[in-house]
C-alpha cells in the first residue's frame, strides 16, 4: 500500500485541536485509506433490527465502499455477510430492503441459504466443493435493537459500548419499532467534514433556527447543559420515572439522555409529539432525548415518540452518502397516529441546511489558501473527539501497514 506513506505524513503533521491537513479532506489516497483503515475495521451502525422483522428479511447497503447484506435467518438470528458472490464476486443482493428465502446471485444464479451456505450451483466440475464457497460472514452486534457490523476479522471491543447504551435505549423499545421513512442524500463533501458538522452545534443557533427551538444549542457543554439547575431537575424526574440518563462515553461513542427546551417534548417543528402512539409512555412522553453517537459515522436521537438515525458513508474523496431514518412504534398507523410529513420535517430541513454548510466547507477547504484552524473548546469539543479518534485509529492502521 504505497499510498499509505503520504497519509502517515499527513497524520503526523496534524496540529492537535485543529481541523485536519487539507489532503485528508480532499485526496483520492486519503479516501482509499479511510475506506480500508476506518470503515474496514470500526463498528458501523447499519440500522435497527426491526427493519428485519421476519426470517428472510434482508437489507443490503455499503460500509465504506464494501457492499454487505444483513438478514434474519430461519431461527430468528441476525447475520451479516459480504455481499459479494463466491463465484466471480457479483453483488448478490440489490441495495435496500427485501424479503427472500434464498440469496440468489443475479449473474449465474448461485444460491445461498440464509446462513450463507452455497446450496444451489449449476454446471461446475465434479471436484468443485460448495462447502468451501459460503458467503463470507461479517461480525454483527445487536444492542437494544440497534445493529452494528464490523468488517474486521478481529473487530474492536464492543461490550463496553453495549453495556453503556443498552439501559439508555431499553425504555425506547426499539425491537417494537418500524421504519416510517428514510431519505438519502449525496453530499459533495468528504465524509469527515460531514461528521465534523454533525458533531457540533456551534452553527445551530444561526443556521438551524427550527432545530434550535427544540434544545439549548448555545450551552457550555453540548448536550450536557445545566442552566439554573434545569438538568438536575430533569435528571431527578427521569430517575424517579425509572429512565436512565447516562452518560456513557468511550473512545468511539457517547450516549446521554438530555432535556429538550421547556415545553418541547420531541424534535419536531412545533416541539410536540409527531406520533400519538408513544414508544415511551412514561411522564406523558416528556422525557427529553437520548442522543447516541458512534465514530466513525452515526448519530441518533431517541425521543418518546420516534427515533431518528443518521449515518454517513464515504463514496468518494469529496462525496458522501448520508442516510436518515425515522422509526415509530410498530402499531402506529400512518395517517391516524402520525403523518410522515410532520414526523420528518425538522430533520429533513436541518439536513438540507447542513448539506449547504458542508458543501460550502469543502469548497473552502479546497482553497490553495486553506490552513487547519482551531476548534472552539467550548462549542466543538465533540468535533475534537471525532478527529482525535480518527487520527489515532488512522495512525495505528498506517503503522500496521508499514
Ligand atoms: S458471480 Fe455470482 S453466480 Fe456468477
Ligand atoms: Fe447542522
Amino acid at each position: 500500500m504505497p499510498e499509505y506513506g503520504r497519509v502517515r505524513q499527513l497524520l503526523q503533521s496534524r496540529r492537535p485541536g485543529h481541523s485536519l491537513p487539507q489532503a485528508l479532506y480532499t485526496a483520492q489516497d486519503a479516501f482509499a485509506f479511510d475506506v480500508r483503515a476506518i470503515f474496514g475495521r470500526a463498528w458501523v451502525l447499519v440500522g435497527l433490527a426491526c427493519e428485519l422483522p421476519n426470517p428472510g428479511a434482508a437489507m443490503a447497503l455499503t460500509v465504506g465502499t464494501s457492499p454487505v447484506v444483513v438478514l434474519r435467518d430461519r431461527t430468528g438470528d441476525i447475520r451479516g455477510f459480504h455481499n459479494s458472490c463466491r463465484h466471480r464476486g457479483a453483488m448478490v443482493c440489490p441495495p435496500g430492503h427485501s424479503q427472500r428465502p434464498l440469496l440468489v446471485c443475479p449473474y449465474h444464479q448461485w444460491s445461498y441459504d440464509l446462513t450463507g451456505k452455497l446450496v444451489g450451483v449449476r454446471r461446475m466440475q465434479a471436484d468443485f466443493d460448495p462447502a468451501a464457497h459460503s458467503l463470507r460472514p461479517i461480525h454483527v452486534r445487536n444492542v437494544a435493537g440497534a445493529l452494528y457490523v464490523s468488517l474486521a476479522e478481529d473487530p474492536p471491543p464492543f461490550d463496553d459500548y453495549a453495556e453503556g447504551l443498552a439501559p439508555l435505549l431499553a425504555p425506547h423499545d426499539l425491537p417494537n419499532a418500524k421504519l416510517a421513512h428514510s431519505a438519502e442524500f449525496i453530499e459533495k463533501a468528504n465524509w469527515k467534514l460531514v461528521m465534523e458538522n454533525a458533531r457540533e452545534c456551534y452553527h445551530c443557533a444561526v443556521r438551524h433556527p427550527d432545530l434550535a427551538l427544540t434544545f439549548p444549542t448555545e450551552v457550555r457543554a453540548h448536550f450536557a447543559a445545566d442552566e439554573a439547575g434545569r438538568v438536575d431537575r430533569f435528571n431527578a424526574r427521569m430517575q424517579a420515572a425509572g429512565l436512565p440518563i447516562g452518560p456513557t462515553m468511550g473512545d468511539w461513542w457517547q450516549a446521554i439522555r438530555f432535556p429538550l427546551n421547556d415545553g418541547v417534548v420531541s424534535m419536531t417543528m412545533d416541539g410536540k409529539h409527531a406520533v400519538q402512539k408513544l414508544m415511551v409512555p412514561q411522564e406523558n412522553g416528556d422525557i427529553g432525548s437520548v442522543r447516541w453517537a458512534t465514530e466513525p459515522n452515526s448519530f441518533c436521537h431517541s425521543l418518546a415518540d420516534h427515533t431518528f438515525v443518521f449515518t454517513a458513508e464515504p463514496t468518494g474523496p469529496q462525496e458522501t452518502l448520508v442516510t436518515t431514518k425515522w422509526f415509530v412504534h410498530k402499531d402506529a398507523v400512518e395517517g391516524v397516529d402520525y403523518h410522515v410529513e410532520s414526523l420528518v420535517a425538522l430533520w429533513l430541513t436541518t439536513n438540507k441546511q447542513d448539506i449547504e454548510l458542508v458543501e460550502n466547507n469543502q469548497r473552502g477547504v479546497n482553497s490553495i489558501g486553506y490552513l487547519p484552524g482551531p476548534y472552539s473548546e467550548e462549542a466543538e469539543s465533540l468535533v475534537g473527539r471525532f478527529t482525535n479518534w480518527y487520527c489515532r485509529e488512522a495512525t495505528l492502521a498506517a503503522e500496521e501497514v508499514g
